[in-house]
């Protein structure tokens, strides 16, 4: 049998790795869309896996030059993007690569016939819409719902890989959380995402997947695993929203990149996000893991 083709673009962040190595495990040939090669051949700072000897091709392109991903989807059956703006990148908006960059993508899997089109968006967009990332996204969503393309949109919670920033600050000592603590959300770990992602992949029409993990928490109990796990006496304060809403005024003034990754944090923590749940990886397991490295 021939196997299909997917192109997997992002495939060098936390999810796309593990989308990757899903796809490559149910028998699909696999191109992966990178800016560059070299962390390819590594594991991922929360074990994201290597990919680098799973994939069948690499196509080296940047979404902020939409003339480096013509022909990133030639031949090409599937195309799987999870590729968008997580971190600040100097002087890069959201807007240019979640949402233009993909348009590129979505234009040239047009332009190769390419039967399936499966995108990463954010649970709980419509209510995050004040934040210049879930709208990047989301105008994404409108170009491929107006396209010919059969789509499926997924619309994730929170990813272990963000609970590792909780972590990380646990690691410090203290945690200062703006909010109270108390919203809840489901958080899901890579290799179970990709799960959906691929059975998305062997579905036809379009369709929206809403999707958490299996465990529920506030955002209190998380930040106390984090502490519970490296041993610690836990230290959480909670901040006012208004001293957020300040900080990100202020912020946005001198740079616009760590503004639009902080308006989303903040967006998020304002509000229940727990989407329908699947997986079997929970947090604290990986929490244990993070505290058994080290560093
Ligand atoms: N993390 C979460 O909790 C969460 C929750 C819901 C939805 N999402 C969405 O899911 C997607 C993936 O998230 P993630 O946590 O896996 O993020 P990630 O680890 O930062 O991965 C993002 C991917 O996009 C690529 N990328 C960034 N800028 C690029 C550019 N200019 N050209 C080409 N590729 C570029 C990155 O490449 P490099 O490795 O070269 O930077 C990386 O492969 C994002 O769109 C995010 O908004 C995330």
């Amino acid at each position: 049998m021939v196997k299909q083709k997917v192109l997997v673009a992002g495939a060098s962040g936390y999810l796309g790795r593990y989308v990757v190595r899903e796809f490559a495990a149910r028998g699909y040939s696999v191109r992966a869309l990178a800016r560059s090669r070299g962390k390819l051949a590594d594991e991922g700072p929360n074990f994201e896996p290597a990919i680098a000897n799973i994939v069948d091709a690499i196509y080296i392109g940047d979404a902020i030059n939409s003339a480096s991903l013509k022909d990133a989807c030639k031949e090409v059956d599937i195309v799987f993007s999870c590729m968008g703006l997580t971190k600040p990148q100097h002087n890069i908006t959201s807007e240019e690569i979640d949402h233009l960059g993909n348009k590129a993508l979505l234009n040239d899997a047009l332009a190769h016939g390419v039967k399936k089109f499966i995108y990463i968006s954010v649970f709980n967009s419509d209510k995050m819409m004040d934040s210049s990332m879930v709208k990047a996204h989301e105008l994404f969503v409108d170009e491929l719902r107006a396209s010919a393309i059969p789509y499926t949109v997924i619309r994730p919670t929170a990813y272990f890989n963000d609970m590792g920033m909780f972590f990380s600050f646990a690691r410090k000592g203290h945690v200062h959380l703006f909010g109270d603590g108390m919203n809840r959300f489901n958080p899901i770990h890579g290799a179970d995402l990709a799960k959906v992602c691929v059975d998305a992949a062997e579905e036809t029409g379009n369709s929206e997947i809403a999707v958490g993990g299996p465990d529920i928490y506030t955002y209190d109990e998380t930040n106390l695993m984090a502490f519970e796990a490296l041993g610690k006496n836990p230290k959480i304060t909670h901040l006012p929203m208004w001293g957020g809403n300040i900080v990100l005024f202020v912020i946005g003034l001198v740079n616009k990149p760590l503004a639009s990754i902080i308006s989303f944090a903040l967006s998020v923590s304002r509000i229940d996000n727990v989407a329908p749940p699947t997986g079997t990886h929970h947090l604290k397991d990986f929490f244990g893991k993070l505290a058994a490295k080290g560093g």
